[in-house]
């Protein structure tokens, strides 16, 4: 397949999932002043007003891209509710999709689901249910309903498959989180094998300051698990958001990835600290 070079160059419609804090809001702040003028941002995610402040801060940076609002609940997997999506921001906003040389989805939404409980105490059907509807079956529903608006080779189409070192490195109290992201590694790797033109990026982007660290941290059953957070942000190993998206931009970038091959930013930076705690 020939890589698509120069991806930040290419008029782009880019639709980022979990965009309203976090991870998600620090890369569409970047990604709006790296495409260039005319490509459209899609903020996805539940709360409006946080996406709003985000739009606000884009259009300081650069007047030049269009930003765009689509409140969706992830966990929502009824029937028909992820069909139309893209079609109806296009339609609700008047745009041509022919208008754009690249299509790009960013899968970067997360919830930790329940952080107290081993892997055998997870006995409550509605909860792992909803981990998995919000974190797995929504993500894919999502993404067919992104390629049934973006169907065939042209424009070029790009996934970012936000995962996690959990998806290949056991998390203790993380058992659903690391489940989901394995198996989100793997469901990429065989669009891959069946969808050959469609450029992925599965990006680990080491642990970063955000709610959803800080909520790990604060809330994780396993103390050794706490003890090598506590040691990560000591000795100031911790990734801001913003450092963590200029590691993905440059991975982008340079193009050189492998198709749905796990990359995981500066993993060695936490192996110390992973032996040290976890003993493996
Ligand atoms: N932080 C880290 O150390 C770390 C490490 C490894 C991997 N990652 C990965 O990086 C990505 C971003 O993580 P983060 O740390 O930035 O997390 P975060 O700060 O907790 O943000 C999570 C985002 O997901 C959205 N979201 C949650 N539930 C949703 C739902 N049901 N429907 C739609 N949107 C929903 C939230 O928005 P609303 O609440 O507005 O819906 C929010 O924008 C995730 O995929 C995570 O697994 C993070």
């Amino acid at each position: 397949m020939e890589k698509p070079d120069q991806m930040f160059h290419k008029k782009s419609f880019i639709a980022i999932t979990g965009a309203s804090r976090g991870i998600g809001k620090s890369m569409a702040l970047k990604f709006a002043i790296m495409f260039p003028p005319k490509s459209v941002l899609v903020l996805m995610a539940r709360n409006v007003g946080a996406m709003e402040i985000v739009r606000t801060e884009i259009i300081t940076l650069t007047p030049n891209i269009t930003v765009i609002i689509r409140q969706y609940d992830q966990g929502k997997t009824d029937q028909g509710y992820f069909d139309g999506i893209f079609d109806r921001v296009l339609s609700e906003n008047k745009i041509t999709k022919g208008d754009f040389e690249q299509v790009m989805l960013v899968h970067n939404c997360v919830s930790t689901g329940d952080k107290d409980r081993t892997a055998l105490q997870h006995c409550d059907g509605d909860r792992v249910r909803s981990y998995f509807n919000t974190n797995l079956c929504g993500m894919i529903l999502l993404n067919s309903s992104f390629f049934t608006t973006f169907y065939g080779p042209s424009p070029v189409r790009v996934v970012v498959n936000i995962s996690s070192g959990a998806a290949q490195r056991p998390a203790p109290s993380l058992g659903l989180y690391s489940a989901g992201k394995a198996a989100r590694d793997m469901f990429f790797r065989v669009l891959s094998t069946e969808e050959p033109t469609v450029r992925i990026l599965t990006f680990a982007p080491g642990a970063v300051d955000t709610v959803m660290l800080q909520d790990l941290e604060e809330n994780t059953s396993s103390s050794a698990f706490q003890t090598m957070f506590e040691g990560i942000r000591k000795d100031g190993k911790l990734l801001t958001p913003e450092a963590a998206v200029d590691d993905l931009v440059y991975v982008l970038q340079e193009n050189k990835f492998n198709n749905a091959e796990h990359v995981d930013n500066q993993y060695m930076k936490y192996e110390k600290y992973r032996e040290t705690h976890l003993k493996y």
